[in-house]
């Protein structure tokens, strides 16, 4: 594993204190048999939210993203049942390498919340945005998606069980000016939700598509971090519309699709603001 991937004490069977922390949360996830959820970019908005629901819920949830002190600080608010994994979607050998920084105990992955995603240089006219920025948004919201799905299902197949819950946006229903891009990618995530449930409709994998409306995060923050004044032009993006939801409202939505009787697949969920 390459080397940059190792962080001892946080996600790591080691020896050490690192050590004597997992055994906690081991005999913790052992003894209350927890189910375990993977919820991807669990350092901010909408991921944190899902994370703290999902605990609140009965859940031992492994947060991933590439902020580990933010991913810290939240172990911090969340406890023993929050497991930060330094995870970076576009990186193949971050992924690729996931189970090696996590004790065996939690390699059982019941749920997958496929959340990362970004608008990065976003909410420009295509001919006006940078290339990069626009294939980084393909990268992280599609074939992130793509990579971190292909590495936990075999196990879900294994045990005929499991339930994938993808991060769609209105913005994958319908395009609008100034979005191709980030619109393409949640096309994208709407038509791999849809597909990839019927690959599995009836062994025992259950697949939901979450598409939120507006909702208030460091999203529009970090959609403009290529201007000086992003904060100040983030929140007056926000305040441009009547309402939005917050990080909470669609957390719950996640849970109520996580806890339907086994014969109920809810399939996408539209939540918008109003
Ligand atoms: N806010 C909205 O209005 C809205 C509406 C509909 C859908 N959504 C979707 O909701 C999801 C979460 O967005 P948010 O509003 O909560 O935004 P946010 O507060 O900016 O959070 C984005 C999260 O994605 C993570 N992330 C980004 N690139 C990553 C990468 N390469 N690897 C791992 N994690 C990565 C970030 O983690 P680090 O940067 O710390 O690694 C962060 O935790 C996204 O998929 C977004 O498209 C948002």
């Amino acid at each position: 594993m390459p080397d940059q991937w190792l962080i001892p004490g946080s996600a790591l069977c080691v020896e050490g204190s690192g050590f004597i922390l997992w055994d906690k949360r081991y005999n913790m996830a052992m003894n209350q048999n927890t189910q375990i959820a993977l919820v991807t970019g669990a350092s901010s908005g909408i991921g944190s939210a899902i994370a703290k629901s999902l605990i609140e819920a009965g859940f031992t949830v492994i947060g991933a993203g590439r902020n580990m002190d933010a991913l810290q600080m939240l172990s911090g608010q969340l406890g023993e049942p929050f497991v930060p994994l330094l995870l970076d979607v576009n990186d193949s050998d971050s992924v690729a390498t996931l189970f090696d920084r996590l004790c065996p105990q939690y390699h059982q992955i019941d749920v997958l919340v496929n959340n990362a995603g970004h608008d990065v240089g976003g909410r420009r006219r295509f001919d006006q945005g940078d290339t990069e920025q626009w294939v980084n948004i393909i990268e992280t919201n599609v074939s992130g998606v793509i990579r971190v799905t292909r590495r936990i299902i075999g196990g879900m197949i294994n045990r005929g069980n499991g339930h994938i819950v993808n991060m769609g946006s209105v913005a994958g229903l319908h395009g609008y000016a100034s979005g191709s891009i980030y619109s393409a990618s949640k096309h994208a995530i709407h038509g791999f939700s849809e597909s990839l449930r019927l690959d599995y409709v009836g062994m025992g994998i259950r697949v939901t598509e979450i598409l939120p409306g507006l909702v208030k995060t460091r999203f529009a923050a970090n959609r403009f971090s290529h201007e000086i004044d992003n904060e100040e032009k983030a929140e007056a993006f926000y305040q441009s519309f009547n309402s939005w939801l917050n990080p909470e409202d669609v957390a719950r939505t996640v849970v109520f699709s996580l806890q339907q009787p086994e014969n109920v697949t809810i399939s996408q969920l539209v939540v918008v603001p109003g």
